[in-house]
């Protein structure tokens, strides 16, 4: 059993969109409604946290009924949302998941969740198809071993006091990062285990994830 937290409370700027991008329809069906219907369908989830801008929350309510899910107000950045969602998670084991990511399938929850089994801490990732060049001042000062590197998707999964601990120092400390995982990696001894993804789960950013 595990708790998952929805991070929703953007504002989806680099869409172009005039809203968040989580209320953008395919098909008639919003980027939030096809993200949580993974794990509303998933009966080893037990606790669905959304976390939601202020003003969006009665939006996305009315979208969905389950009685998995709750509300929890975002933060300023992705990070601040996240640790928000932390504070009511009740589960010993958490997934972290964008909620513009709405094309995660089931077998990747699977997966995740037999890594838990093993280790704390794991994520979904996929290997870099194209060279990745360090670049300053518009100038290569490295090229980095394609074979060695992989992009970080989510879910993001974790033992959930693992996860508490790396995260409060964190927000104690000002630390910025761009994942969840970091977190552990900077402030634990714990190892991080890449669970190999796909390059499906896209994340919705810019106007031609929306297609
Ligand atoms: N998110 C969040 N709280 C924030 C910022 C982001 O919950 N303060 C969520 C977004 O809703 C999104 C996920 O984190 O589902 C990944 O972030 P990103 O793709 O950057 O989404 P946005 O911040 O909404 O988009 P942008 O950066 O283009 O404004
Ligand atoms: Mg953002």
């Amino acid at each position: 059993m595990y708790s998952v937290i929805i991070l929703c409370a953007g504002q989806g700027k680099r869409t172009g969109l005039n809203y968040n991008k989580m209320l953008y329809k395919f098909q008639g069906q919003t980027v939030y409604e096809m993200t949580l219907h993974t794990f509303m369908q998933d009966p080893r989830c037990q606790q669905i946290i959304v976390v939601t801008r202020e003003d969006e929350k009665e939006t996305f309510q009315q979208l969905l009924d389950d009685e998995r899910i709750q509300f929890v107000v975002g933060g300023k950045e992705r990070q601040d949302s996240v640790f928000h969602g932390l504070q009511h998670v009740q589960s010993s084991y958490v997934l972290i998941h964008d909620g513009a990511r709405p094309y995660l399938k089931q077998q990747h929850i699977d997966a995740l969740l037999l890594a838990l089994q093993e280790h704390q801490a794991c994520l979904l990732m996929v290997p870099c198809k194209d060279t990745i060049k360090r670049v300053v001042d518009g100038k290569v000062v490295e090229t980095l071993k394609r074979d060695e590197l992989m992009q970080a998707q989510t879910p993001q999964a974790f033992s959930t006091k693992l996860i508490l601990e790396a995260y409060t120092q964190a927000i104690q400390s000002g630390y910025q990062a761009t994942d969840d995982a970091q977190m552990v990696e900077h402030f634990t001894q714990e190892d991080v285990y890449a669970v190999m993804g796909d390059y499906e789960n896209k994340k919705i950013t810019t106007v031609e994830d929306l297609k």
